[in-house]
């Protein structure tokens, strides 16, 4: 087991610091302390049977945990009953060229997965997107857009999305456009792929 945490401090509005609860109890850890942990139920995030499933990633920040281990199940372990033949397509955010978390293990998946794997990134404090705004997820993903529409449109396209909650709006507003020149809504779009388990939100 793997756990991907940042440890969360901040002031409150009188000023005084505020230490997140359960990150900074892990954090402080002492290497070997025996850890009591529960869980996974088995009902999110749930990856489709389909090995020929396309999947599309979608993480900002630490949301990146369930997809790096998604990915390891495609690329890296060996399972005798699921081998990936589909098409995996990670998008991830995040403020600086540091924080790019496991940048050398997906580029290790690239070689291995070749064309069955796209690996994109939106480095929000370090680039912009040809209007000049932060290079948010939503922003590198809008280069896409019609290829990202187009596969969302296969019955076996799968859409994961995990991490900060102003990514989900920020999504519709750079997706909407595609589905609107398709004479679609996009929130009725999403409700139906949501309907079919095809879309899959866990933001916070
Ligand atoms: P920024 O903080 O530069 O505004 P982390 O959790 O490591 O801080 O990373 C979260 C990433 O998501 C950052 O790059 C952050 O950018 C970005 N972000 C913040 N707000 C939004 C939003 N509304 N939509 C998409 N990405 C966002």
């Amino acid at each position: 087991m793997s756990l991907c945490v940042k440890r969360l401090i901040y002031n409150d509005d009188e000023g005084k610091e505020v230490k997140g609860v359960c990150s900074n109890y892990i954090c402080d850890l002492k290497e070997g302390t025996d850890v009591q942990i529960t869980g996974p139920v088995g009902k999110a995030l749930l990856l489709p049977k389909d090995p020929n499933a396309t999947v599309i990633m979608l993480a900002t920040g630490t949301g990146i945990a369930p997809f790096r281990s998604f990915l390891w199940r495609f690329f890296l372990e060996k399972h005798d009953d699921y081998k990936f033949d589909g098409k995996a397509w990670l998008f991830m955010g995040v403020p600086t060229t540091s924080a790019l978390l496991y940048d050398n293990e997906f580029k290790k998946m690239k070689e291995i997965g070749g064309d069955k794997f796209s690996y994109d990134y939106a480095i929000s404090r370090e680039a912009t997107d040809a209007d000049g705004n932060k290079m948010y997820i939503q922003n590198k993903m809008k280069e896409y857009g019609q290829e990202l529409w187009d596969l969302m449109q296969k019955d076996n396209t799968y859409v994961y999305m995990c991490g900060l909650k102003g990514m989900e709006s920020g999504i519709q507003e750079a997706l909407g456009g595609f589905a609107e020149k398709n004479g679609v809504e996009w929130s009725d779009f999403v409700k139906s792929m949501k309907k079919d388990g095809r879309y899959h939100v866990e933001v916070y």
